[in-house]
């Protein structure tokens, strides 16, 4: 048995701590004592460690070799392996294979690289392929879920092996210069993304194949592309049907933050920009579960968080408040993951947010509670999907070390703090499966000993944000959006509007017009901006209904920056976002332009 029953009931999931004085796990919550089945390693230079995926195996570095134990029962060493100098490991989805990454050498004999990237069978320890991997940033192969094919990117080709055989390379996908891919999960069939940057004013472009299908471009089952990226960063839902990018420039002297855009992907071709309620940076995109919706962390502090469905339109707003990231509870390994309820969402602030921490029930949109936890530089769900567990870890601080475990009632179940002068480096969940938890909304169970939790600091809404420090204008606190549902409230003008919106304006347009009255409608406030029922003007077809929908929404975007540069002309003082909206004229003509051409 990995896990014990607690006088509740609940399945206790470990915890594994590293740092200057090694390797340590506890039994958690609500007993945090030394876990006495594992013996600590003791040595000061553990670089590492991990869990596989079901959490059965653990492995570290410690200095000397890289040390594989069994924790699904009698958490024994398994195996040693002569590697000593690890800086990256990682198990294969299923346990079955450990791969290993040390700093590049070259031979000074004979001038060759060294093979650094070592992969072992992870029950037998012997060494299974060594291959070269010059870089750290990507450095391990990436497998679907059932290791059916593994991918690599090697010098901007990607390489395709089957069934855990590294010795033959299947199959490579070949787009010009593939600088990044995601591999989704899911499968078979298998589907992997691929991201090539543009270069002399070509623009970069993401593009969706199903494995082994890569013959040229025709192949793609989507394709977006895009002017504005120096880093993109890709995500798959677990079902491997969509895929979001978000792409990022470098920070400028006209934007601090650089420029962002987040693009929807899907494998039945669609793809479009998600248009985002407020401007400024995107701090976290996030996959729900059951992979039919995400959340997106965006805009100047304090920051918004949104709900999108797989249209791309906006289903709860969460509000603003101090938070830069957003994480769904696990839910254990369902099968028909789409039928699963979604069953807690954490908000939370880091860095300089204070360690803000908000626990929401997404399926009734409540907050269940909010509290603090200063000083965090990491966090992560329990595999109970009931608590969650924060440290403070050294490089990023190095002063007052440790980690707490709390409740989603927001109760601290217990604060350790590692004794003055020592480090710790990480602290993390034994991952296992738990049976889905249920969640109490309200009279929530009082935690037990509350007494070494941190005394938070007064209200959140002490945050100020950035923009606020250091003027003098003084920024009224509590001065936060509320949550609402985009779908019920008033029209903001400012917003974008969804798709369904338009719908239903033009029907009421319409029904307006014919004298009678729309009763299908929901009741809502009228709109403040009425969208014409169709002013689109007939246009040439490229046989393409994609591109078609693409030059329309352009066309459109470029009317609308008309209206806007008249309304400056005509000395009107345009809102920041309009500003911004004027800017995209350029690179908008320029997408126009290459898209009626092809
Ligand atoms: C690997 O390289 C990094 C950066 O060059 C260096 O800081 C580190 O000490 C090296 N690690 C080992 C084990 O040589
Ligand atoms: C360098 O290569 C030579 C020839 O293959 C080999 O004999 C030697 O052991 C290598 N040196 C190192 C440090 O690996
Ligand atoms: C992707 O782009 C290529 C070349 O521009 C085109 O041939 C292909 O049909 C496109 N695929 C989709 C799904 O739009
Ligand atoms: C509760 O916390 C206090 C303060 O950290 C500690 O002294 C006490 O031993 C704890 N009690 C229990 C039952 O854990």
């Amino acid at each position: 048995m990995i896990n014990q029953e607690t006088p509740e009931g609940i399945m206790a999931a470990s915890i594994a701590l590293r740092g200057a004085d090694g390797i340590w796990m506890v039994n958690g919550p609500p007993n945090l004592d030394p876990k006495a089945e594992f013996s600590k390693e003791g040595s000061p230079a553990c670089k590492v460690m991990t869990f596989s995926q079901d959490g059965q195996r653990m492995a570290w570095c410690n200095g000397t070799c890289t040390v594989i134990v069994n924790t699904a029962a009698d958490y024994k060493t398994i195996t040693e392996i002569d590697k000593g100098k690890i800086n990256c490991m990682t198990f294969s989805p299923k346990g079955t294979i450990l791969a290993l990454w040390e700093n590049y050498t070259v031979n000074q004999t004979t001038n060759q690289g060294n093979p650094n990237l070592h992969l072992y069978d992870a029950t037998s320890g012997d060494l299974l392929k060594s291959l070269i991997q010059k870089k750290q940033s990507n450095w391990d192969p990436k497998w679907t879920d059932d290791e059916g094919i593994a991918c690599r990117n090697v010098n901007n080709e990607l390489h395709f092996f089957e069934g855990n055989n590294f010795e033959t390379i299947k199959t490579k996908l070949h787009l010009q210069k593939v600088s990044l891919f995601s591999l989704a999960s899911s499968g078979p069939p298998y589907t992997v993304a691929g991201y090539v940057p543009g270069s002399k004013g070509q623009p970069s472009f993401v593009r969706i194949f199903r494995y082994p299908n890569f013959g040229g471009p025709q192949a793609a089952l989507a394709n977006k592309s895009f002017f504005k990226a120096d880093d993109v960063q890709m995500k798959w839902n677990k079902a491997g049907t969509a895929l979001l990018v978000l792409t990022s420039t470098e920070a400028s002297d006209q934007s601090y933050y650089g420029d962002q855009g987040l693009h929807f992907l899907s494998t039945n071709g669609e793809s479009n920009l998600v248009s985002l309620a407020k401007n400024g940076p995107i701090y976290h995109i996030e996959w729900s579960p059951k992979s039919t919706e995400f959340v997106v962390v965006y805009g100047f502090m304090p920051a918004k968080v949104t709900l999108f469905n797989m249209k791309t339109e906006p289903i709860f707003d969460f509000g603003t408040g101090p938070r830069n990231v957003a994480y769904f509870s696990p839910h254990g390994n369902h099968i028909l993951y789409y039928l699963m309820t979604i069953k807690l969402l954490c908000l939370a602030g880091f860095g300089n947010l204070r360690g803000n921490l908000e626990f929401w029930d997404p399926k009734s949109r409540k907050l269940i509670a909010q509290t603090q936890s200063p000083d965090s530089t990491s966090f992560e769900w329990c595999p109970d999907g009931q608590h969650v567990l924060t440290a403070t870890t050294a490089p990023r601080l190095r002063v007052a070390n440790g980690y707490r475990v709390w409740h989603y009632s927001g109760n601290c179940l217990k604060q350790v703090l590692i004794d003055k002068g020592r480090e710790l480096w990480e602290a993390r969940w034994q991952p296992g499966s738990f049976s889905e938890p249920v969640i109490r909304t309200h009279n929530l169970p009082s935690a037990g000993n509350t007494s070494s939790a941190p005394a938070p600091e007064g209200k959140v809404g002490a945050y100020r944000p950035p923009q606020a420090r250091g003027t003098s204008a003084s920024i009224k606190l509590h001065e936060y959006e509320a949550p609402s549902d985009p779908n019920k409230k008033a029209e903001d003008p400012n917003k974008p509007v969804s798709k369904n919106k338009k719908k239903r304006d033009a029907k009421k347009a319409k029904a307006a017009q014919e004298g009678a009255q729309s009763h299908d409608a929901p009741v809502s406030a009228p709109s403040a901006t009425p969208v014409p029922v169709s002013s689109a003007p007939a246009m040439g077809s490229t046989g393409n209904v994609e591109t078609d929908k693409r030059i329309r929404n352009l066309r459109k975007k470029l009317q609308q920056i008309e209206k806007l540069k008249e309304q400056k002309a005509s000395g009107k003082q345009l809102e920041l976002n309009q500003m911004e909206k004027l800017k995209t004229e350029e690179s908008l003509l320029k997408e126009l332009a290459e898209l009626e051409i092809s």
